[in-house]
């Protein structure tokens, strides 16, 4: 029995997403998505964690919470909050902490607690998909802040906040990347950081910063944490390990004071993220985390040099690009010619998956020539192929490269 005879489709809700399609397998170049390097995975070291860790205090999975209550694995907590400290500035106590299936259940916890349709926030013109597609689904109006090599451009979201003041709208908060931002891999620095801080203040806008890849700054040694700069609160920061450790994990974090956590924690509704998990990393990082990091990001600078290289050698002057300053993508501009969300399918058809840059931007016609690619899991010579191959199919369909 197939068991799709019986028809949902008159008792769906209106507003749902469209229908997903079927999962068909990894494309042979799969430039899309947040993937990371398999070849870096700590697996000796998270077998002997779980191994560990199992034995010493296994029992307490018979509960749920673990013996943690509600905000997830106390020593993970912990461990967070000694490495927030240690390289964001932020003072925080585990207890300012709560532990989430990925940092996308911190954005739905986050939008759950302050966003109601007909709102407006404000966010980098270039952003990370997952939060754009979040907005659009509450009936949240995004205002883009564009940015420059050093991320949001503050004398923009100074204006922009002085605009919606005129127009009477209090945007709920400023929704900011600023450490390796995504797609564009900027850094803001410390000193638009407090600018930012202080936008905020004046205007009474939150600040809510994810700080999804701060791990991944090629320097090793990141700016404070917005977080850590403003005095007065008023920010939300959250965190995960899919980009330092492994995404299947599903662990993210936010940091929030009471007044904000205790009304996020009611939200969360699945009664505790998965606990062996939170296990197995607080006990694998607490010993390794600062070996590993240094190790994946050679790792990837070095893939990232042969995707810089490979389309040098294919697109030649066509693809214009920043070098990131850290994570695990590119940001691409091709010709205006090219219109990404036409190339995508094409190159699918190839074998090679781009993510097309309107998806990436609230800004559709700025970003219609650009693509983000994801270097991180591909191999060395899968990244040299697949550029090659993208190039071809491009050439193919808007005559570019020449
Ligand atoms: C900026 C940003 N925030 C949050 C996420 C969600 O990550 P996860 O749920 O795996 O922690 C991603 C994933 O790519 C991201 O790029």
């Amino acid at each position: 029995m197939s068991g799709d005879s019986f028809d949902f489709t008159s008792l769906l809700p209106a507003g749902l997403p469209p229908p997903a399609q079927r999962w068909t397998g990894r494309p042979k170049y799969d430039f899309t998505g947040g993937n990371n390097d398999a070849d870096s995975l700590p697996l000796e070291g998270l077998m002997a964690a779980a191994d560990a860790v199992l034995r010493r205090e296994g029992r307490t999975l018979a509960t749920y919470g673990l013996n943690s209550g509600p905000q997830g694995y106390r020593p993970l907590r912990e461990f967070l909050a000694a490495k927030l400290k240690a390289d964001a500035g932020i003072a925080c106590a585990a207890d300012d902490i709560l532990i989430t299936s990925g940092s996308l259940q911190a954005l739905d916890l986050v939008n759950g607690t302050l966003l109601e349709r007909g709102d407006t926030v404000i966010l980098e013109e270039d952003c990370y998909q997952g939060s754009i597609n979040r907005l659009t689904r509450l009936g949240v109006t995004p205002v883009g802040i564009p940015l420059d090599r050093d991320g949001m451009r503050v004398d923009a979201l100074a204006a922009a906040l002085d605009d919606l003041k005129r127009r009477s709208i209090r945007p709920k908060y400023i929704y900011t990347i600023p450490t390796v931002q995504n797609p564009t891999g900027t850094v803001l620095p410390v000193e638009r950081r407090r600018e930012m801080l202080a936008l905020s203040a004046a205007h009474g806008v939150p600040i809510f910063e994810d700080d999804c890849y701060c791990d991944l700054i090629w320097s090793g040694s990141r700016p404070p944490a917005i977080y850590a700069l403003g005095e007065q609160g008023g920010v939300i920061h959250i965190g995960s390990f899919s980009k330092s450790i492994a995404p299947a994990l599903r662990v993210g974090y936010i940091v929030a004071p009471w007044n904000v956590m205790s009304r996020l924690l009611p939200l969360k509704t699945d009664a505790g993220s998965g606990a062996l998990e939170q296990m197995v990393l607080a006990e694998y990082c607490a010993g390794n985390f600062s070996r590993h990091v240094p190790m994946l990001r050679k790792s990837l600078r070095a893939k990232l040099v042969t995707l810089m290289e490979s389309l040098k050698e294919h697109f030649g002057d066509a693809a214009e690009f920043d070098d990131p300053k850290g994570g695990i993508f590119l940001w691409v501009k091709l010709p205006d010619g090219v219109d990404a969300m036409k190339l995508f399918l094409p190159a699918r058809a190839a074998g090679v998956v781009i993510n097309p840059g309107p998806e990436w931007s609230v800004n559709k016609a700025r970003s219609r020539s650009r693509m983000r690619l994801c270097f991180a899991s591909l191999s060395h010579e899968e990244i040299h192929q697949g550029v090659a191959a993208l190039a071809e199919v491009c050439r193919r369909e808007f005559g570019v490269p020449a």
